[in-house]
């Protein structure tokens, strides 16, 4: 099973970034805790880190050959990029979303989300667990349909 993992703007500041809202780990670090949770689950994971919109839509472009399905964490993006929505919708593959912070408890502009209708599930407010557990997620469809 292959996985992109997507990071949109300002994920790459992870581990100083509003260290009392996503917590102390840099997104390297989320990457090799995540390492062994793939090998298990037999998957290879790809990650990518833009605070680029288009590079992000260029990425899922480009890979949507190679990947199964993928893991994306769009950033404020989420919140308004209908261009990353509709390059979600054209990958074609199930992706999941994916938030450290409890979205739905912050500021209003971040409880919607323009990603969510063309995701098949939304995983948020578990830190950097939120990217295990989309990962599983993704994995369960992937095997079973579900
Ligand atoms: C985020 C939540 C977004 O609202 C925010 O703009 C981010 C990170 C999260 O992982 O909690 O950059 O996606």
């Amino acid at each position: 099973m292959n996985v992109l993992v997507l990071n949109g703007p300002n994920l790459g500041k992870l581990g100083t970034r509003e260290p009392e809202v996503y917590g102390h780990q840099t997104l390297a670090e989320i990457e090799a805790g995540l390492e062994p949770v793939a090998n298990e689950i037999d998957a290879t994971l790809e990650w990518f880190q833009s605070n680029h919109e288009g590079a992000l839509i260029d990425r899922l472009e480009a890979r949507a050959d190679w990947a199964d399905g993928a893991l994306l964490n769009g950033g404020a993006l989420t919140h308004y990029s209908y261009a990353l929505a509709d390059a979600v919708r054209a990958f074609a593959k199930p992706v999941v979303e994916v938030h450290m912070s409890d979205v739905q408890t912050r500021e209003r502009w971040r409880r919607e989300s323009v990603l969510a209708d063309v995701c098949v599930d939304v995983v948020s407010g578990l830190g950097a667990d939120s990217y295990r557990v989309a990962l599983l997620a993704l994995a369960r469809r992937l095997d079973g349909g579900h």
